[in-house]
């Protein structure tokens, strides 16, 4: 028997551990032989601790959130299993794991099928490649100036045409904007953004579900960031009531599930046609036909053990976590400055600033985006160790 209260013990100590930030003399050669322990120890003490820049109180830069325990003993789990599901009639434990975890992924999100990739990017792109066979008679996206860039990418590679629609004050799609667009030129696909990754917002689902039905066209939601709020019922208005309707969603555990890289999901409400046509004579059963090709369970063991050991109840509390320090951030700074503030229901915080504040960027604290062609400073709760109080006390010399 595992005595894995013991396991996920030795984990908790190690991801608390704080590693010491000394830079080794060298990088270390790869060479014929081995590197010596002590500069080995060196070197791994060095990168953890680079690791580690997220781990602290006023660290809010970037979609990037420490491990939990148990999320580092599923992908445990995984590098120990090491199995293929190229061949599933060899694993069927992980197969039946996989389609337990992306079952209760399609209930949460009204779908129907879906598939794990290595980040919405690619999510985005296996969308966009099905809309455009499903309606081979337009090559027009339609798209907030909010969304990813990932679309544009998508867009790109497969010879679409990416239209973007301005946003509201609230970095929302225009739907009256995205209504006259439609008119002109009918869509092939609208991409509705679940939580744009510059400020956070969340675009009108319904109306854009709606509108790509009126024209027959592919409604892909892109949730890479906003979808672990459906877990709330408090959040349940943003995501509307015709979601079930939606072509094909993606989301990225490994941004607000703080889950380890690569977790992503694409789900859609009917079967993905077959992207390629394939033969691989020497596999008991035909691998899918869609980008993925060797995987084991790396992509939904740690989110799957986190869950069947804490349970959903703990994840939604975690998920609660970061959105009040975020609100509470943006109070502070309503409260004690003049400065502009654009706040998100998903826990981004952007503001402008009349001083410069990149000394607080260059360590990681904030980042910088722009909206509606601001430039403004955005701080993105996304971690369980960030500390609204211990953000605030970094900017008040600037108040
Ligand atoms: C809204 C949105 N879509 C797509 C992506 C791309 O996700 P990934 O980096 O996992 O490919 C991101 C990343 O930040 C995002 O915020």
């Amino acid at each position: 028997m595992i005595p894995l209260d013991k396991i996920l013990n030795t984990l908790e100590q190690l991801n608390q551990f704080k590693f010491a930030d000394g830079s080794p003399s060298s990088f270390i050669e790869l060479g014929e032989q081995g590197a010596d322990q002590d500069i080995l120890t060196a070197q791994i003490n060095t990168l953890i601790a680079e690791g580690q820049l997220h781990d602290q109180l006023a660290w809010a830069a970037h979609m990037t959130a420490s491990v939990s325990p148990q999320s580092l003993f599923g992908q445990l789990l995984s590098s120990l299993h090491n199995g293929n599901l190229l061949s599933p009639e060899l694993y069927p434990v992980l197969a039946a794991i996989e389609q337990q975890i992306i079952t209760w992924l399609c209930q949460l999100f009204d779908q129907q099928y879906g598939h794990f990739t290595a980040g919405s990017s690619y999510g985005n792109l296996e969308a966009l490649w099905q809309a455009k066979q499903a309606n081979p008679h337009s090559r027009i996206i339609y798209a907030s100036t909010a969304a990813h860039y990932s679309i544009n990418k998508a867009c790109q590679l497969l010879d679409l045409d990416l239209r973007t629609v301005p946003c509201n004050s609230e970095s929302q799609i225009n739907i009256e904007d995205l209504r006259s667009a439609c008119l002109a030129a009918a869509p092939m696909a609208i991409v509705a953004t679940a939580g744009t990754p510059a400020a956070g917002a969340f675009d009108s689902l319904d109306d854009c579900i709606l509108l790509a039905q009126k024209y027959q066209a592919w409604c892909h939601i892109d949730a890479a960031w906003g979808g672990s709020l459906r877990l709330l019922p408090e959040c349940s208005q943003l995501f509307g009531q015709h979601l079930a309707k939606a072509d094909s969603l993606c989301f990225d555990p490994h941004k607000s599930w703080a889950q380890p890289k690569p977790a992503s999901i694409l789900l859609y409400k009917r079967p993905m046609k077959p992207m390629m046509s394939i033969d691989a004579n020497y596999l008991q059963q035909p691998p899918a036909a869609s980008l993925n090709g060797s995987r084991g369970g790396e992509a939904f063991l740690p989110l799957w053990f986190t869950i069947a050991s804490l349970g959903v109840k703990t994840l939604r509390e975690q998920s609660r976590f970061p959105l009040a320090q975020a609100q509470h951030f943006a109070e502070q700074l309503a409260d004690r400055t003049s400065w502009p503030i654009y706040t998100s229901p998903s826990g981004i915080v952007c503001f402008e600033a009349p001083k410069d504040l990149t000394g607080l960027v260059k360590t990681g604290m904030l980042s910088q985006a722009k909206i509606a062609r601001k430039s403004v400073y955005r701080a993105v709760f996304i971690s369980t160790l960030v500390r609204s109080e211990e953000l605030i006390s970094h900017l008040e010399p600037y108040f």
